[in-house]
């Protein structure tokens, strides 16, 4: 699957950002550290529901789908994508490989988040790999929290993010880590080398 998109130069924008899937794939995907760290997270922590933030063509799911796998069968990824290209693709990769183990949420944050409240039982693992900046990190953390369970821990992707590809003034990335790790819910957070930021929340 990788290969196939390493290789793959069908034409692809995103915002303001154009050129093909390629690239793209390249520029947005999780591979060997990042999949580790994943992986990692959820066999040590033991977890058995998660929930995605940012699908894209779904290799962090994969790395977590593989690690739940080792869990055994109960196990659950929800992941949650805006762009309908790229959920059509994460979710016929993701729904083939793990059937019946994955939900596949099409839409932003700010609706599905609020949608999912009350609605599923809590995940003990959230990785938030969704919207680049401060508001996003701080909406989207306040919206999923009744959605994580007490003990849960949370992952959050590029805390010093300010790629100039694809904004044009700084997301304030760290800003809005430093702004959730204040939260009461957060009982400890440390920060993975330069750009991951991992809480345990109460
Ligand atoms: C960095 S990529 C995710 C990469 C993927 N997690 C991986 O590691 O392979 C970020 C993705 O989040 C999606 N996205 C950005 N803001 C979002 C939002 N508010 N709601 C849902 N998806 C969002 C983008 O469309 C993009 O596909």
């Amino acid at each position: 699957m990788a290969d196939s998109l390493h290789s793959n130069p069908t034409s692809f924008q995103s915002g303001d950002w154009f050129g093909d899937i390629r690239a793209h794939f390249e520029m947005s995907s999780s591979f060997g550290h990042k999949g580790r760290v994943l992986t990692t997270i959820v066999r040590f922590m033991r977890c058995s529901r998660c929930l995605e933030l940012g699908s894209a063509y779904g290799m962090s799911g994969l790395f977590i789908l593989e690690a739940l796998s080792a869990r055994g069968a109960e196990t659950q990824l929800i992941t949650v994508e805006g762009s309908e290209r790229l959920h059509r693709m994460a979710s016929a990769l993701l729904e083939s490989r793990f059937p019946g183990r994955v939900s596949c949420e099409y839409g932003w944050t700010s609706h599905v988040l609020p949608r999912l409240a009350g609605n599923v039982t809590p995940v003990d693992f959230m990785f938030h790999d969704a919207g680049h900046s401060r508001k996003d990190y701080v909406s989207d953390f306040l919206a999923a929290l009744p959605s994580l369970a007490a003990g849960a821990v949370v992952l959050f992707d590029d805390i010093n993010w300010n790629d100039p590809r694809y904004a044009s003034s700084n997301p304030q990335c760290r800003k809005g880590w430093l702004e959730v790790v204040a939260h009461e819910r957060v009982l400890q957070a440390v920060e993975i080398g330069e750009e991951m930021g991992l809480l345990l929340l109460k």
